[in-house]
Protein backbone atom coordinates (compact mmCIF):
# COMPACT_ATOMS: atom_id res chain seq x y z
CA UNK A 1 0.00 0.00 0.00
CA UNK A 2 0.92 3.43 -0.37
CA UNK A 3 3.23 5.47 2.01
CA UNK A 4 3.79 9.09 2.62
CA UNK A 5 5.69 10.67 4.67
CA UNK A 6 5.60 14.37 5.63
CA UNK A 7 7.20 16.26 8.62
CA UNK A 8 4.54 17.67 9.77
CA UNK A 9 0.74 16.21 9.82
CA UNK A 10 -2.46 17.53 11.41
CA UNK A 11 -5.03 14.86 11.83
CA UNK A 12 -8.60 16.68 11.40
CA UNK A 13 -9.78 19.19 8.89
CA UNK A 14 -12.17 21.73 11.18
CA UNK A 15 -11.22 24.50 12.77
CA UNK A 16 -8.40 24.55 14.28
CA UNK A 17 -7.14 22.38 11.69
CA UNK A 18 -7.12 26.03 9.52
CA UNK A 19 -5.84 28.27 11.77
CA UNK A 20 -2.84 25.73 12.55
CA UNK A 21 -1.94 25.65 9.04
CA UNK A 22 -2.07 29.69 8.27
CA UNK A 23 0.58 29.97 11.45
CA UNK A 24 2.62 26.95 10.11
CA UNK A 25 2.89 29.80 6.84
CA UNK A 26 2.74 32.86 9.52
CA UNK A 27 5.83 31.00 11.22
CA UNK A 28 7.49 30.75 7.51
CA UNK A 29 7.81 27.07 7.37
CA UNK A 30 9.73 25.91 4.04
CA UNK A 31 7.25 23.94 2.83
CA UNK A 32 9.54 22.57 0.04
CA UNK A 33 11.45 20.33 2.53
CA UNK A 34 8.67 19.87 4.95
CA UNK A 35 5.41 19.40 3.91
CA UNK A 36 2.06 19.81 5.88
CA UNK A 37 -0.94 17.34 5.32
CA UNK A 38 -4.25 17.31 6.42
CA UNK A 39 -6.25 14.45 6.66
CA UNK A 40 -10.14 14.85 6.50
CA UNK A 41 -13.41 12.93 6.33
CA UNK A 42 -14.75 16.21 4.78
CA UNK A 43 -14.97 17.19 0.59
CA UNK A 44 -14.03 20.35 1.18
CA UNK A 45 -11.21 22.68 2.93
CA UNK A 46 -12.02 23.96 6.75
CA UNK A 47 -14.30 26.27 7.25
CA UNK A 48 -15.68 28.18 10.00
CA UNK A 49 -18.00 25.21 11.70
CA UNK A 50 -20.30 28.51 13.70
CA UNK A 51 -21.51 29.59 10.45
CA UNK A 52 -23.96 25.80 10.15
CA UNK A 53 -26.11 26.35 12.85
CA UNK A 54 -26.78 30.11 12.03
CA UNK A 55 -26.74 32.10 8.52
CA UNK A 56 -26.42 28.73 6.56
CA UNK A 57 -29.58 27.87 7.06
CA UNK A 58 -31.34 31.08 7.19
CA UNK A 59 -34.05 31.83 4.30
CA UNK A 60 -32.64 35.44 3.25
CA UNK A 61 -28.40 36.21 3.51
CA UNK A 62 -27.83 32.78 3.35
CA UNK A 63 -23.96 31.71 3.87
CA UNK A 64 -22.65 29.11 1.80
CA UNK A 65 -19.08 27.93 1.13
CA UNK A 66 -16.65 29.27 0.39
CA UNK A 67 -17.88 32.29 1.96
CA UNK A 68 -16.62 31.35 5.28
CA UNK A 69 -13.75 28.86 4.70
CA UNK A 70 -11.58 29.70 7.93
CA UNK A 71 -9.68 32.33 8.80
CA UNK A 72 -12.94 34.94 7.83
CA UNK A 73 -14.24 34.20 11.09
CA UNK A 74 -11.50 36.42 13.36
CA UNK A 75 -11.50 38.67 10.68
CA UNK A 76 -8.32 37.24 8.46
CA UNK A 77 -7.82 36.39 4.63
CA UNK A 78 -10.17 33.02 3.83
CA UNK A 79 -8.60 30.01 3.15
CA UNK A 80 -9.64 28.51 -0.03
CA UNK A 81 -8.22 25.23 -1.42
CA UNK A 82 -6.19 27.06 -4.18
CA UNK A 83 -4.66 28.99 -0.63
CA UNK A 84 -3.25 25.22 0.66
CA UNK A 85 -1.91 24.48 -3.09
CA UNK A 86 0.02 27.79 -2.83
CA UNK A 87 1.49 27.45 0.72
CA UNK A 88 2.91 23.60 -0.33
CA UNK A 89 0.34 22.13 2.43
CA UNK A 90 -1.23 18.99 0.88
CA UNK A 91 -5.32 18.76 1.50
CA UNK A 92 -5.68 15.15 1.72
CA UNK A 93 -9.79 14.98 1.47
CA UNK A 94 -12.22 12.33 2.19
CA UNK A 95 -10.07 10.29 4.06
CA UNK A 96 -10.71 8.89 7.47
CA UNK A 97 -7.83 7.76 9.78
CA UNK A 98 -8.45 4.37 11.44
CA UNK A 99 -5.59 3.69 13.16
CA UNK A 100 -2.78 5.73 14.35
CA UNK A 101 0.22 4.23 15.78
CA UNK A 102 2.00 7.00 18.01
CA UNK A 103 5.08 5.29 19.27
CA UNK A 104 5.88 4.53 15.23
CA UNK A 105 4.97 7.81 14.13
CA UNK A 106 2.43 6.30 11.65
CA UNK A 107 -1.71 6.81 10.70
CA UNK A 108 -4.03 4.35 8.43
CA UNK A 109 -6.56 5.78 6.63
CA UNK A 110 -9.72 3.43 5.88
CA UNK A 111 -8.02 3.29 2.40
CA UNK A 112 -5.57 1.64 3.84
CA UNK A 113 -2.59 3.85 2.63
CA UNK A 114 -0.19 4.89 5.41
CA UNK A 115 1.03 8.26 6.68
CA UNK A 116 4.43 8.81 8.39
CA UNK A 117 5.24 12.10 10.44
CA UNK A 118 7.68 13.74 12.44
CA UNK A 119 5.47 15.82 13.84
CA UNK A 120 1.39 15.32 14.88
CA UNK A 121 -1.19 17.32 15.36
CA UNK A 122 -4.23 16.09 16.81
CA UNK A 123 -7.12 17.91 15.53
CA UNK A 124 -10.01 15.80 15.71
CA UNK A 125 -12.47 17.96 17.18
CA UNK A 126 -16.15 16.13 18.65
CA UNK A 127 -18.76 14.53 17.09
CA UNK A 128 -22.52 14.54 18.49
CA UNK A 129 -23.94 12.09 21.21
CA UNK A 130 -26.80 10.23 19.34
CA UNK A 131 -30.52 8.85 20.62
CA UNK A 132 -29.50 6.02 18.78
CA UNK A 133 -26.38 5.63 21.22
CA UNK A 134 -28.93 5.07 24.13
CA UNK A 135 -31.13 2.98 22.46
CA UNK A 136 -33.99 5.33 21.89
CA UNK A 137 -36.71 3.41 20.44
CA UNK A 138 -37.14 4.50 16.73
CA UNK A 139 -34.25 7.22 16.98
CA UNK A 140 -33.29 5.88 13.70
CA UNK A 141 -36.09 6.80 11.43
CA UNK A 142 -35.77 9.61 8.74
CA UNK A 143 -35.38 13.42 9.59
CA UNK A 144 -34.58 12.72 13.18
CA UNK A 145 -31.18 14.76 12.16
CA UNK A 146 -27.96 15.91 13.87
CA UNK A 147 -25.58 19.53 12.91
CA UNK A 148 -21.85 18.98 13.61
CA UNK A 149 -20.56 19.09 9.58
CA UNK A 150 -21.52 20.70 6.15
CA UNK A 151 -23.59 17.18 5.06
CA UNK A 152 -25.58 17.34 8.42
CA UNK A 153 -26.68 21.27 7.30
CA UNK A 154 -27.35 20.24 3.86
CA UNK A 155 -29.69 17.97 5.27
CA UNK A 156 -31.25 20.23 7.23
CA UNK A 157 -31.96 22.83 4.54
CA UNK A 158 -33.51 19.86 2.62
CA UNK A 159 -36.23 18.88 5.23
CA UNK A 160 -36.67 22.36 5.86
CA UNK A 161 -37.17 22.83 2.14
CA UNK A 162 -39.44 19.38 1.69
CA UNK A 163 -41.12 20.45 4.96
CA UNK A 164 -42.57 23.79 4.25
CA UNK A 165 -44.09 25.40 7.25
CA UNK A 166 -44.32 21.86 9.11
CA UNK A 167 -43.82 20.99 12.82
CA UNK A 168 -40.25 20.54 14.21
CA UNK A 169 -39.34 19.19 17.59
CA UNK A 170 -36.11 20.01 19.30
CA UNK A 171 -34.52 17.87 21.97
CA UNK A 172 -32.17 19.51 23.85
CA UNK A 173 -31.40 22.81 25.50
CA UNK A 174 -28.04 23.84 24.87
CA UNK A 175 -26.11 25.32 22.07
CA UNK A 176 -27.89 23.42 19.48
CA UNK A 177 -31.20 23.92 20.55
CA UNK A 178 -31.45 27.54 21.29
CA UNK A 179 -29.73 28.16 17.90
CA UNK A 180 -31.47 25.72 15.73
CA UNK A 181 -35.02 26.49 17.50
CA UNK A 182 -34.53 29.98 16.05
CA UNK A 183 -33.61 28.79 12.55
CA UNK A 184 -36.23 26.83 11.83
CA UNK A 185 -38.63 29.47 13.43
CA UNK A 186 -37.45 31.97 11.11
CA UNK A 187 -38.06 29.35 8.25
CA UNK A 188 -41.48 29.63 9.64
CA UNK A 189 -41.32 25.77 10.96
CA UNK A 190 -43.99 25.69 14.38
CA UNK A 191 -41.27 24.79 17.09
CA UNK A 192 -41.19 23.24 19.89
CA UNK A 193 -38.39 22.43 22.11
CA UNK A 194 -37.93 19.86 24.67
CA UNK A 195 -34.80 19.67 27.54
CA UNK A 196 -34.41 17.78 30.91
CA UNK A 197 -33.70 20.36 32.78
CA UNK A 198 -35.55 23.41 34.31
CA UNK A 199 -33.96 26.26 32.03
CA UNK A 200 -32.19 26.32 28.95
CA UNK A 201 -28.46 26.10 28.40
CA UNK A 202 -27.80 25.35 32.14
CA UNK A 203 -23.65 24.78 31.79
CA UNK A 204 -23.75 28.61 31.31
CA UNK A 205 -26.77 30.00 32.07
CA UNK A 206 -28.78 31.35 35.46
CA UNK A 207 -32.50 30.68 35.93
CA UNK A 208 -32.41 34.77 35.37
CA UNK A 209 -30.47 34.67 31.97
CA UNK A 210 -32.60 31.85 30.85
CA UNK A 211 -35.94 33.39 31.48
CA UNK A 212 -35.02 36.00 29.41
CA UNK A 213 -34.27 33.86 26.44
CA UNK A 214 -37.44 31.58 27.20
CA UNK A 215 -39.59 34.70 27.23
CA UNK A 216 -38.32 35.93 24.52
CA UNK A 217 -38.42 32.49 22.50
CA UNK A 218 -42.14 32.08 23.59
CA UNK A 219 -42.66 35.64 21.76
CA UNK A 220 -41.01 34.03 18.51
CA UNK A 221 -43.34 31.37 18.75
CA UNK A 222 -41.13 29.03 20.17
CA UNK A 223 -43.32 25.99 22.36
CA UNK A 224 -40.79 25.20 25.64
CA UNK A 225 -41.02 21.70 27.10
CA UNK A 226 -39.04 21.31 30.22
CA UNK A 227 -38.22 18.87 33.03
CA UNK A 228 -38.73 15.85 30.14
CA UNK A 229 -37.06 13.82 27.74
CA UNK A 230 -37.93 12.08 24.35
CA UNK A 231 -37.92 8.11 24.74
CA UNK A 232 -39.23 7.18 21.42
CA UNK A 233 -40.05 8.21 18.15
CA UNK A 234 -42.82 7.34 15.60
CA UNK A 235 -42.57 6.84 11.86
CA UNK A 236 -44.74 6.89 9.30
CA UNK A 237 -44.94 3.89 6.37
CA UNK A 238 -41.97 5.66 4.74
CA UNK A 239 -39.82 5.72 7.50
CA UNK A 240 -40.29 9.29 8.58
CA UNK A 241 -40.74 10.74 11.92
CA UNK A 242 -43.60 11.32 13.01
CA UNK A 243 -43.98 11.58 16.78
CA UNK A 244 -42.03 11.90 19.38
CA UNK A 245 -43.36 10.59 22.63
CA UNK A 246 -41.80 12.19 25.92
CA UNK A 247 -40.80 10.52 29.12
CA UNK A 248 -43.72 12.48 30.91
CA UNK A 249 -46.16 10.72 29.01
CA UNK A 250 -46.87 13.22 26.51
CA UNK A 251 -46.72 12.87 22.33
CA UNK A 252 -45.69 15.61 20.18
CA UNK A 253 -46.01 15.67 16.73
CA UNK A 254 -43.08 16.34 14.27
CA UNK A 255 -41.82 15.87 10.73
CA UNK A 256 -38.79 17.22 11.70
CA UNK A 257 -36.58 16.40 14.56
CA UNK A 258 -33.42 18.21 15.46
CA UNK A 259 -31.16 16.70 17.99
CA UNK A 260 -28.53 18.41 20.44
CA UNK A 261 -27.86 16.70 23.36
CA UNK A 262 -23.99 16.87 23.33
CA UNK A 263 -20.71 16.35 22.28
CA UNK A 264 -18.01 13.56 22.66
CA UNK A 265 -14.46 14.32 21.64
CA UNK A 266 -12.81 12.36 19.26
CA UNK A 267 -10.37 10.49 21.05
CA UNK A 268 -11.20 7.28 20.42
CA UNK A 269 -7.92 6.58 17.84
CA UNK A 270 -5.60 7.35 20.75
CA UNK A 271 -7.14 5.66 23.59
CA UNK A 272 -4.25 3.95 25.46
CA UNK A 273 -1.60 5.34 23.77
CA UNK A 274 -1.39 8.91 25.27
CA UNK A 275 -2.93 10.33 29.04
CA UNK A 276 -5.89 11.73 28.80
CA UNK A 277 -8.18 13.70 31.91
CA UNK A 278 -11.81 15.22 31.56
CA UNK A 279 -12.62 13.50 28.53
CA UNK A 280 -9.57 14.63 26.23
CA UNK A 281 -6.10 14.04 25.36
CA UNK A 282 -4.60 15.55 28.01
CA UNK A 283 -1.87 18.67 26.99
CA UNK A 284 1.01 21.02 28.85
CA UNK A 285 0.25 24.67 28.40
CA UNK A 286 2.34 24.45 24.16
CA UNK A 287 -0.43 21.68 23.96
CA UNK A 288 1.95 18.80 24.35
CA UNK A 289 1.04 15.50 24.42
CA UNK A 290 2.00 13.45 26.87
CA UNK A 291 3.93 11.64 24.03
CA UNK A 292 6.68 13.39 22.36
CA UNK A 293 6.17 14.87 19.05
CA UNK A 294 2.43 14.83 19.56
CA UNK A 295 0.07 18.06 20.28
CA UNK A 296 -3.56 17.92 20.82
CA UNK A 297 -5.94 21.07 20.28
CA UNK A 298 -9.13 22.64 19.93
CA UNK A 299 -12.05 20.64 21.18
CA UNK A 300 -10.05 17.18 21.77
CA UNK A 301 -7.52 18.80 24.45
CA UNK A 302 -7.60 19.06 27.95
CA UNK A 303 -5.07 21.69 28.88
CA UNK A 304 -4.06 23.98 32.08
CA UNK A 305 -6.31 26.90 32.53
CA UNK A 306 -3.74 28.97 33.95
CA UNK A 307 -6.10 32.32 34.82
CA UNK A 308 -8.08 29.77 36.99
CA UNK A 309 -5.28 26.80 38.05
CA UNK A 310 -7.37 24.48 36.73
CA UNK A 311 -7.34 22.20 34.09
CA UNK A 312 -10.22 22.64 31.38
CA UNK A 313 -11.33 21.43 28.05
CA UNK A 314 -13.07 24.09 25.89
CA UNK A 315 -15.53 23.13 22.99
CA UNK A 316 -15.83 26.40 21.99
CA UNK A 317 -14.10 27.91 18.55
CA UNK A 318 -11.84 30.83 19.86
CA UNK A 319 -10.22 28.33 21.49
CA UNK A 320 -9.91 25.97 18.81
CA UNK A 321 -8.30 28.95 16.80
CA UNK A 322 -5.75 30.18 19.48
CA UNK A 323 -4.41 26.48 20.76
CA UNK A 324 -3.72 25.64 17.17
CA UNK A 325 -1.87 28.71 17.12
CA UNK A 326 0.13 28.15 20.51
CA UNK A 327 0.69 24.66 19.18
CA UNK A 328 2.11 25.96 16.16
CA UNK A 329 4.22 28.10 17.50
CA UNK A 330 5.06 26.06 20.54
CA UNK A 331 6.26 23.29 17.52
CA UNK A 332 8.69 26.48 15.68
CA UNK A 333 9.72 27.76 18.79
CA UNK A 334 11.03 24.32 20.22
CA UNK A 335 12.80 23.37 16.66
CA UNK A 336 14.54 27.19 16.95
CA UNK A 337 15.47 26.34 20.49
CA UNK A 338 13.46 29.19 21.87
CA UNK A 339 10.82 29.72 24.30
CA UNK A 340 7.51 31.08 24.25
CA UNK A 341 4.35 32.11 26.91
CA UNK A 342 2.63 29.48 28.07
CA UNK A 343 -0.79 29.82 27.17
CA UNK A 344 -3.32 31.92 29.43
CA UNK A 345 -6.40 31.77 27.64
CA UNK A 346 -9.41 34.15 28.60
CA UNK A 347 -12.65 31.34 28.09
CA UNK A 348 -14.82 33.64 25.29
CA UNK A 349 -17.90 31.80 24.51
CA UNK A 350 -21.29 33.62 22.20
CA UNK A 351 -23.93 32.63 20.52
CA UNK A 352 -26.56 34.67 18.32
CA UNK A 353 -30.02 33.32 17.28
CA UNK A 354 -33.07 36.21 16.42
CA UNK A 355 -32.11 39.58 16.63
CA UNK A 356 -30.03 38.87 19.83
CA UNK A 357 -26.77 38.06 20.45
CA UNK A 358 -24.57 37.66 23.44
CA UNK A 359 -20.99 36.99 24.81
CA UNK A 360 -19.65 35.49 27.59
CA UNK A 361 -15.71 35.82 28.83
CA UNK A 362 -14.50 34.46 31.95
CA UNK A 363 -15.66 31.69 34.54
CA UNK A 364 -19.45 31.28 35.74
CA UNK A 365 -18.83 30.45 39.43
CA UNK A 366 -19.48 32.56 42.97
CA UNK A 367 -22.59 34.36 43.02
CA UNK A 368 -23.89 35.78 39.94
CA UNK A 369 -25.45 39.16 39.83
CA UNK A 370 -28.19 40.31 37.18
CA UNK A 371 -28.02 43.52 36.01
CA UNK A 372 -29.37 45.97 33.28
CA UNK A 373 -32.93 45.30 30.87
CA UNK A 374 -34.04 41.77 30.87
CA UNK A 375 -37.47 41.90 29.53
CA UNK A 376 -37.86 39.83 26.92
CA UNK A 377 -40.71 42.06 25.14
CA UNK A 378 -38.10 45.39 25.40
CA UNK A 379 -37.73 46.51 22.25
CA UNK A 380 -33.67 46.72 23.09
CA UNK A 381 -33.11 44.62 25.69
CA UNK A 382 -29.52 44.38 27.44
CA UNK A 383 -28.59 42.90 30.37
CA UNK A 384 -25.96 41.21 31.67
CA UNK A 385 -24.73 38.46 34.65
CA UNK A 386 -21.44 39.22 36.81
CA UNK A 387 -20.50 36.05 38.73
CA UNK A 388 -18.57 37.12 41.60
CA UNK A 389 -16.02 34.65 43.80
CA UNK A 390 -13.64 35.55 46.79
CA UNK A 391 -14.83 39.05 46.26
CA UNK A 392 -13.46 39.63 42.64
CA UNK A 393 -15.66 39.30 39.50
CA UNK A 394 -14.69 36.28 37.71
CA UNK A 395 -16.87 36.16 34.48
CA UNK A 396 -19.04 38.35 32.72
CA UNK A 397 -21.81 37.67 30.51
CA UNK A 398 -24.03 40.25 28.13
CA UNK A 399 -26.53 40.23 25.95
CA UNK A 400 -26.58 43.18 23.59
CA UNK A 401 -23.94 44.57 24.11
CA UNK A 402 -21.43 46.99 21.68
CA UNK A 403 -18.27 46.36 20.55
CA UNK A 404 -16.51 48.25 23.36
CA UNK A 405 -18.70 47.11 25.87
CA UNK A 406 -18.20 43.13 24.93
CA UNK A 407 -14.77 44.70 25.02
CA UNK A 408 -14.87 45.70 28.67
CA UNK A 409 -16.78 43.10 29.95
CA UNK A 410 -13.48 41.23 28.15
CA UNK A 411 -11.53 42.74 30.48
CA UNK A 412 -13.40 42.93 33.84
CA UNK A 413 -12.78 39.20 33.51
CA UNK A 414 -9.14 39.12 32.86
CA UNK A 415 -8.41 41.88 35.44
CA UNK A 416 -11.37 40.44 38.12
CA UNK A 417 -11.71 43.32 39.79
CA UNK A 418 -12.71 43.12 43.60
CA UNK A 419 -16.37 43.84 44.50
CA UNK A 420 -17.64 45.01 47.98
CA UNK A 421 -21.28 44.75 47.27
CA UNK A 422 -23.13 43.22 45.12
CA UNK A 423 -26.65 45.49 45.61
CA UNK A 424 -24.33 48.08 44.22
CA UNK A 425 -22.57 46.20 41.30
CA UNK A 426 -26.53 45.35 40.28
CA UNK A 427 -26.92 49.14 40.29
CA UNK A 428 -24.31 50.49 38.53
CA UNK A 429 -24.80 47.20 35.88
CA UNK A 430 -22.57 47.93 32.82
CA UNK A 431 -21.18 51.12 33.86
CA UNK A 432 -19.07 48.96 36.43
CA UNK A 433 -17.51 47.08 33.08
CA UNK A 434 -17.14 50.06 31.12
CA UNK A 435 -15.07 52.12 34.11
CA UNK A 436 -12.31 49.08 34.70
P1 LIG B 1 -13.73 20.46 14.45
O1 LIG B 1 -14.94 19.67 14.78
O2 LIG B 1 -13.92 21.82 13.91
O3 LIG B 1 -12.86 19.65 13.38
C1 LIG B 1 -12.51 18.30 13.56
C2 LIG B 1 -12.21 17.68 12.21
O4 LIG B 1 -11.55 16.44 12.37
C3 LIG B 1 -13.44 17.41 11.37
O5 LIG B 1 -13.21 17.90 10.09
C4 LIG B 1 -13.53 15.89 11.38
O6 LIG B 1 -14.14 15.41 10.22
C5 LIG B 1 -12.07 15.51 11.43
N1 LIG B 1 -11.79 14.18 11.93
C6 LIG B 1 -12.21 13.63 13.08
N2 LIG B 1 -11.75 12.36 13.19
C7 LIG B 1 -11.02 12.12 12.07
C8 LIG B 1 -10.32 10.99 11.57
N3 LIG B 1 -10.26 9.83 12.26
N4 LIG B 1 -9.70 11.08 10.37
C9 LIG B 1 -9.75 12.23 9.67
N5 LIG B 1 -10.40 13.33 10.09
C10 LIG B 1 -11.03 13.27 11.27
N6 LIG B 1 -18.33 27.63 19.05
C11 LIG B 1 -18.40 28.95 19.38
O7 LIG B 1 -17.58 29.42 20.19
N7 LIG B 1 -19.35 29.75 18.83
C12 LIG B 1 -20.27 29.28 17.95
O8 LIG B 1 -21.14 30.03 17.50
C13 LIG B 1 -20.23 27.90 17.60
N8 LIG B 1 -21.13 27.37 16.75
C14 LIG B 1 -21.10 26.03 16.44
C15 LIG B 1 -22.06 25.51 15.59
C16 LIG B 1 -22.07 24.15 15.30
C17 LIG B 1 -23.11 23.59 14.39
C18 LIG B 1 -21.10 23.29 15.89
C19 LIG B 1 -21.11 21.82 15.60
C20 LIG B 1 -20.14 23.82 16.74
C21 LIG B 1 -20.13 25.19 17.02
N9 LIG B 1 -19.19 25.75 17.87
C22 LIG B 1 -19.22 27.09 18.18
C23 LIG B 1 -18.10 24.92 18.43
C24 LIG B 1 -16.86 25.03 17.54
O9 LIG B 1 -17.21 24.97 16.19
C25 LIG B 1 -15.90 23.90 17.88
O10 LIG B 1 -15.49 24.06 19.22
C26 LIG B 1 -14.70 23.89 16.95
O11 LIG B 1 -15.09 23.62 15.63
C27 LIG B 1 -13.67 22.88 17.41
O12 LIG B 1 -12.64 22.86 16.48
P2 LIG B 1 -11.77 21.52 16.26
O13 LIG B 1 -10.80 21.84 15.19
O14 LIG B 1 -11.30 21.02 17.57
O15 LIG B 1 -12.83 20.45 15.75
P1 LIG C 1 -24.66 21.26 24.84
O1 LIG C 1 -23.77 20.54 25.78
O2 LIG C 1 -24.54 22.73 24.69
O3 LIG C 1 -26.17 20.99 25.25
C1 LIG C 1 -26.63 19.71 25.45
C2 LIG C 1 -28.02 19.82 26.02
O4 LIG C 1 -28.66 18.58 25.77
C3 LIG C 1 -28.17 20.00 27.51
O5 LIG C 1 -28.20 21.32 27.90
C4 LIG C 1 -29.51 19.35 27.78
O6 LIG C 1 -30.52 20.32 27.69
C5 LIG C 1 -29.72 18.45 26.66
N1 LIG C 1 -29.89 17.02 26.91
C6 LIG C 1 -28.99 16.15 27.38
N2 LIG C 1 -29.52 14.90 27.33
C7 LIG C 1 -30.77 15.01 26.83
C8 LIG C 1 -31.79 14.10 26.52
N3 LIG C 1 -31.65 12.79 26.72
N4 LIG C 1 -32.94 14.59 25.98
C9 LIG C 1 -33.09 15.90 25.77
N5 LIG C 1 -32.15 16.80 26.01
C10 LIG C 1 -31.00 16.35 26.55
O7 LIG C 1 -24.48 20.51 23.43
P2 LIG C 1 -25.08 20.84 21.98
O8 LIG C 1 -26.04 21.95 22.06
O9 LIG C 1 -25.50 19.53 21.42
O10 LIG C 1 -23.79 21.33 21.20
C11 LIG C 1 -22.84 20.39 20.70
C12 LIG C 1 -21.47 21.03 20.59
O11 LIG C 1 -21.51 22.11 19.68
C13 LIG C 1 -20.94 21.58 21.89
O12 LIG C 1 -19.57 21.33 21.91
C14 LIG C 1 -21.16 23.07 21.77
O13 LIG C 1 -20.21 23.80 22.50
C15 LIG C 1 -21.00 23.27 20.28
N6 LIG C 1 -21.77 24.44 19.80
C16 LIG C 1 -21.44 25.65 20.28
C17 LIG C 1 -22.13 26.76 19.85
C18 LIG C 1 -21.73 28.11 20.38
O14 LIG C 1 -20.73 28.20 21.09
N7 LIG C 1 -22.47 29.17 20.06
C19 LIG C 1 -23.17 26.63 18.95
C20 LIG C 1 -23.51 25.36 18.50
C21 LIG C 1 -22.79 24.26 18.94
Amino acid sequence: MAEKSFKYVIIGGGVSAGYAAREFCKQGVKVSYSKLVFLLFLQVAPYERPALSKAYLFPEGTARLPGFHVCVGSGGERLLPEWYKEKGIELILSTEIVKADLAGKTLVSAAGEIFKYHILIIATGSTVIKLTDFGVQGADAKNILYLREIDDADKLVEAIKEKKNGKAVIVGGGYIGLELSAALRINNIDVTMVYPEPWCMPRLFTAGIAAFYEGYYANKGVKIVKGTVAVGFNADSNGEVKEVKLKDGRVLEADIVVVGVGGRPLTTLFKGQVEEEKGGIKTDAFFKTSISDVYAVGDVATFPLKLYNDIRRVEHVDHARKSAEQAVKAIKSNEEGKTIDVYDYLPFFYSRSFDLSWQFYGDNVGDAVLFGDNDPASPKPKFGSYWIKDGKVVGVFLEGGTPDENKAIAKVARVQPPVENLDVLTKEGLSFACKI
